[in-house]
């Protein structure tokens, strides 16, 4: 079985070719980075417009890659929430009109759940249950996973997601945009002990994560108590120590959290996906604060960030319990 799969909820335009197995006959990824980077964030209108000219030169490539006609396919699948709404709608009508037009079922996919699925893409089976971890730039979620539909959520965070503040330190720090890789490879000649920023835990045994407070702390260290100018403070420490004490403050508490799910529910393997995920800091990060107790499973890196890959692989495990849409499937933005 092969099935097409289609990305399109925030600023890379995807589309893959996956076999059962799963097997990633074929990846395309459109970066529309270059686009954004003049504004310092996704710009929803020009993500939209960048969707709609890219999107049927990625597919005709994802076909030809994987050398598939679309007579050799069993589906045609699309990310259908949560994501920004014009974007996301690109996606969907191009993957409705596949479906009709070559008489092909359609399977709508979440998102954040095809981002956990990501983490299958090694290869490796992983049996239930386990807690689910999605750290992206619009989610940081935790969830249990007792199998196919059977997910419950545990907490996420109350105002920025994780990847939202590496941008935001990126941007305050004056290091550009996207955030993540930028301060992942700035903090790698820091020290993580020399700029003391707080862990929000909240209250005892909550599962919630909340990220402002550390931004906010990284900003008052770099421009100074008063925070009135743009600039750097005489006295602020070196952006590589700053990122690197934000990324220690960072893991300490999202290993905290992960280790206080995995006790309340009595788990033991934990799944991660999203595109913080690829930050390779993080995942010895958490390897080293958890590893011993704790068995984590991160995704392939190249199928961290947003990909079809990890759609395809979702909907392939849809198509097994007959989980399709039908020609009514809506775009849900889902704030
Ligand atoms: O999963 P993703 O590609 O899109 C969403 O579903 O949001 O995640 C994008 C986020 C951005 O905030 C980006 O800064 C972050 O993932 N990111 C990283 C790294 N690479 C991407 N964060 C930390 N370290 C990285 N190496
Ligand atoms: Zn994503």
């Amino acid at each position: 079985m092969k099935i097409l799969a289609i990305e399109t909820t925030c600023d890379e335009t995807a589309a893959a070719v996956v076999a059962s197995g799963p097997e990633v006959l074929s990846d395309v990824v459109y970066s529309q980075v270059s686009e954004h980077q003049p504004y310092g964030g996704v710009v929803p209108e020009i993500a939209s417009r960048s969707h709609l000219e890219q999107l049927t030169c990625v597919i005709e490539d994802a076909l030809q890659k994987a050398s598939v006609t679309p007579e050799d396919l069993s589906a045609v699948a699309v990310a259908y929430r949560p994501g920004l709404i014009g974007a996301l709608l690109v996606g969907v009508t191009t993957a409705k009109a596949l479906a009709w037009s070559w008489n092909l079922p359609l399977i709508g996919v979440h998102h954040l759940e095809a981002h956990l699925e990501s983490a299958f893409l090694a290869g490796e089976e992983i049996p239930p249950p386990y807690l689910g971890v999605v750290i992206s730039g619009g989610h940081t979620d935790m969830h249990r996973v007792d199998g196919e539909g059977l997910t419950r959520w545990l907490g996420g965070t109350r105002d920025d997601a994780l990847g939202e503040a590496f941008d935001k330190v990126a941007a305050i720090l004056g290091l550009g945009y996207p955030g993540g890789p930028v301060v992942e490879k700035t903090a790698l000649t820091g020290d993580p002990k020399a700029v003391r920023l707080p862990r929000t835990l909240l209250s005892r045994d909550s599962l919630d994560f909340s990220f402002s407070g550390i931004k906010t702390a990284v900003l008052y260290k770099w421009r100074g108590i008063n925070a009135i100018h743009e600039h750097r403070a005489p006295d602020a420490p070196s952006p590589e120590d700053m990122c690197a004490g934000f990324q220690a403050a960072v893991f300490d508490v999202l290993a905290e959290k992960i280790r206080r799910a995995c006790a309340q529910e009595n788990i033991s393997t934990v799944v991660l996906g999203g595109g913080v995920t690829a930050n390779s800091a993080l995942r010895s990060g958490l390897t080293e604060r958890l590893g011993s107790r704790y068995r984590l499973v991160f995704p392939p890196p190249r199928f961290t960030t947003d990909n079809a890959a990890m759609i395809g692989a979702r909907a392939l495990r849809q198509f097994e319990r007959g989980d399709f849409s039908d020609l009514e499937l809506m775009a849900e933005a889902q704030p």
